[in-house]
């Protein structure tokens, strides 16, 4: 189950499926639907995803707190063949730093980082069947994280690119998340007030800087930021889809989630319409466009206006009391 503290004033973006369906005889149907969702900027929970590699060991892991370690793209290490790992010198340090230089259980270590990796490989290749990847990362953040600051991902040279973000809780603790507004409508909202269409012809990271400074509140504002939040605890095993880009968000508190970092080009995307580029040229159009039309459609009000069909689940009843079935797969909407 994923805990969900709505705040009033903000669309509900949170979707879920299954896996399996993805994989069922309607399969393609899903898949594109998942797809779908997540070009228009959901956050969507992915169920019926078990994970089969050693979790009890990997909890145990610690990894030292070093910034080089907060982001781990082990899928680098697992292009090393074994034979030739103690001459790598990253691989080293991290083998010192973590495991104490006992290569034993480095290896031992490795065996599940590829369980785990092939797994959120093939997790992806089904969902967003028909993109062709020219990276296919996964990233191990074992690191504790602390009060992140609200924002926008920032990434620099994607303007171009479409950024797949899968994530996956491997702690025995819930990952804490804020979120905010989504892409498209913080900016909309405030287009005019901040004079965006100057950034037509600037790289698209810069606009996101912008709105992480000046609507969510930036690295100083950390925790003290006054935009509205939903309130996220992502249980462990919850496995997640987000566009940093397009769903802004804030982990306040979490350790040992491993994410995907999967990029196509354009050439790669399917259909160009689902790219956060495309988002984004539409937008300038639409708002960048003399005169500006007064707007009422994007008053707190309608921005609250829920998705059809969501039920609010009464958890009145306390956790002890809910049934596996309703821990494990479901978003329970508070
Ligand atoms: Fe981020």
């Amino acid at each position: 189950m994923t805990q969900v503290f709505l705040h009033p004033e903000m669309a509900d973006y949170f979707v879920e499926y299954s896996f399996t369906d993805a994989l069922g005889p309607e399969g393609r149907a899903v898949g594109q639907r998942i797809v779908d969702d997540y070009t228009e900027e959901k956050l969507i929970l992915l169920r019926s995803l078990r994970f089969d590699a050693d979790l009890s060991f990997l909890r145990q892991v610690v990894f030292y707190q070093k910034w080089k370690f907060k982001k781990l793209a082990t899928s680098r290490f697992e292009t090393v063949p074994d034979s030739q790992r103690a001459r790598d010198p990253e691989i080293a340090e991290f083998v010192t730093d973590v495991f104490g230089g006992d290569w034993g259980r480095f290896g031992y270590f490795m065996e599940q980082v590829h369980r785990i990796n092939d797994q959120v490989r093939r997790t992806l290749d089904t969902v967003f069947a028909g993109y062709r990847f020219q990276t296919r990362d996964v990233i191990w953040r074992f690191t504790e994280t602390r009060v992140e600051n609200l924002h926008f991902d920032v990434d620099r040279g994607c303007d171009n690119l479409e950024l797949i973000r899968l994530y996956v809780n491997l702690d025995d603790i819930p990952r804490i998340w804020y979120t905010s507004g989504t892409f498209t409508a913080t900016a909309q909202q405030h287009y005019q007030a901040l004079n965006l269409a100057r950034f037509r012809d600037q790289p698209t990271d810069a606009l996101l800087l912008e709105l992480s400074k000046k609507v969510l509140g930036g690295w100083t504002n950390r925790g003290r930021e006054s935009a509205p939040k939903h309130l996220v605890l992502f249980e462990p095993g919850d496995v997640w889809l987000s566009d940093g880009r397009a769903v802004s968000h804030q982990v306040v508190y979490g350790r040992r989630v491993v994410s995907s970092l999967f990029i196509a080009s354009r050439d790669g995307v399917p259909d160009v319409t689902k790219t956060f580029a495309h988002r984004l040229a539409e937008l300038h159009a639409r708002e960048g466009a003399p005169p500006p039309e007064p707007r009422t459609a994007h008053s707190p009000a309608e921005r609250a206006r829920p998705l059809q069909g969501k039920q609010i689940t009464d958890l009145r009843a306390s956790w002890e009391e809910l049934s596996e079935q309703q821990r494990q797969n479901t978003i329970v909407r508070l």
